[in-house]
């Protein structure tokens, strides 16, 4: 009786120390060979380089990981969105809706921005400008309550269980235990996929190529986004949606609403990041690449179409003391007709099928 007691015993604990031993084993990625290829990004003659932090360089690993965790609904707390639930690449990585729309159908604040040419942002991200880095803005969809309200204890503790992401993490950051899986490796690996997302196939950079050539009516068009004729209207469009990105990444208030004081917006924008008074209600000047792919459009997604959106400019937006004086500039011209459709025609060029349908920015799954 005894003896059989303690052989139970023994056999209970040796039982406990293999399996510990076994699970140690698993978390060792050692024996799984690293060995990452640099990932060259290819980038046209008419784009400046792109800012790619030291300490996060691009390789073809990182890239593939951060495109699985970008489709990857694992991210959010019930396992339901992922961060293309609400940047789509059919939508030039937005979601055709006013304000996103998180887990449980939750309602967010603010319209979900394009990431064509992402990686070349050089002042801020959000709307209001309020993270530094690609890195650094990935943490926030996966904890904010109205995207994907999940811990990244949680993420973190599902990414070292999974039959695939302990290997791809190893592969991507040679890591040699799944104990160094990390919220600032799996917003690594996301903003180096975020960077390959690159838009330079439009009519645009075509021509900027010396490959195509713009009609009558998009080159009347360019004239007046650039000011470049003195017998053309100028539409003042450039000096914020500058080229080659047709975005200036700063941050203008172009209009939106009547604010008769400084403390007068639904939402103060890049003022609630700055502190500063006179930057409430300015908002960043998202690029105009694909952007009959993106509607609704501005920060609240309160305008449905881009005639909509001309109409504001060629109106003068609303009537307010803090609106950028070049809006009221652009109502002075009073458009013609055939010079608002050579106005779209022109911003038509920034249009890019290439990028919207390229199979390296598309689901894994
Ligand atoms: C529920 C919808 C939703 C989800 C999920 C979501 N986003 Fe977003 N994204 C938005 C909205 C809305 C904004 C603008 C928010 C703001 O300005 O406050 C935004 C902004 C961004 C920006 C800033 C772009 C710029 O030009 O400054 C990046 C980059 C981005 N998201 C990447 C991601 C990544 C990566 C994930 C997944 C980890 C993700 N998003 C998940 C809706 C979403
Ligand atoms: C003074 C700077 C300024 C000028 C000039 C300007 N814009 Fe904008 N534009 C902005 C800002 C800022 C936003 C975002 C505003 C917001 O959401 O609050 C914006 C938004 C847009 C959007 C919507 C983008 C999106 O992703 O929702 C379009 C389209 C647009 N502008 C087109 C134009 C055109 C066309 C012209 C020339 C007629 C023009 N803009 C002139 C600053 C400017």
């Amino acid at each position: 009786m005894k003896i059989r007691f303690v052989s139970v015993l023994i056999f209970i604990s040796l039982f406990f120390v293999f399996s510990c031993e076994d699970e140690e084993i698993k978390g060792d990625l050692s024996h799984i060979s690293y060995d990452p290829t640099p990932y060259l990004l290819d980038i046209p003659s008419h784009f400046p380089q792109m800012p790619i932090p030291s300490d996060n360089p691009m390789t073809q690993e990182g890239v593939e990981l951060g495109r699985h965790l970008f489709f990857d609904p694992i991210l959010s707390v019930d396992s339901t969105v992922s961060c293309s639930s609400c940047h789509d690449p059919a939508l030039s990585f937005t979601d055709g809706r006013s304000a996103s729309i998180g887990v449980g159908g939750a309602r967010g604040k603010r319209n979900a921005m394009s990431l064509i040419n992402i990686g070349f942002t050089q002042n801020d991200f959000f709307w209001d400008g309020r993270a530094k880095s690609l890195e650094k803005q990935a943490l926030d969809p996966v904890t904010d309550p109205l995207e994907m309200n999940n811990t990244w204890e949680n993420v973190i503790s599902k990414l070292v269980k999974h039959p695939k992401y302990p290997q791809m993490f190893r592969e991507a950051f040679g890591i040699s235990d799944t104990k160094e899986i990390t919220k600032e490796l799996a917003t690594k690996a996301i903003a180096q996929f975020e960077r390959i997302l690159i838009s330079k196939d439009s009519k645009f950079d075509l021509v900027k190529q010396g490959k195509a050539q713009f009609d009558d009516f998009e080159q009347f068009g360019e004239k007046m986004f650039f000011d470049i004729d003195p017998d053309v209207p100028d539409a003042e469009c450039s000096h914020c949606h500058n080229t080659p990105f047709a975005t200036s990444d700063d941050y203008f208030n172009n209009g939106l609403f009547p604010a008769t004081s400084l403390q007068d917006f639904p939402d103060l924008g890049r003022g609630k990041v700055t502190g500063n008074l006179l930057d409430n209600g300015k908002f960043k000047a998202t690029t105009l690449r694909n952007i009959f792919y993106t509607a609704p459009y501005m920060h609240d997604g309160s305008m449905s179409t881009f005639d909509e959106v001309i109409q504001h400019y060629a109106t003068g937006g609303q009537t307010s003391n803090f609106k950028d004086n070049l809006i009221n500039d652009i109502k002075k011209k009073n458009f013609s007709d055939f010079e608002i459709l050579c106005l779209t025609a022109y911003i038509k060029t920034f249009e890019d099928t290439v990028f919207i349908n390229n199979p390296k920015f598309q689901s894994p799954f």
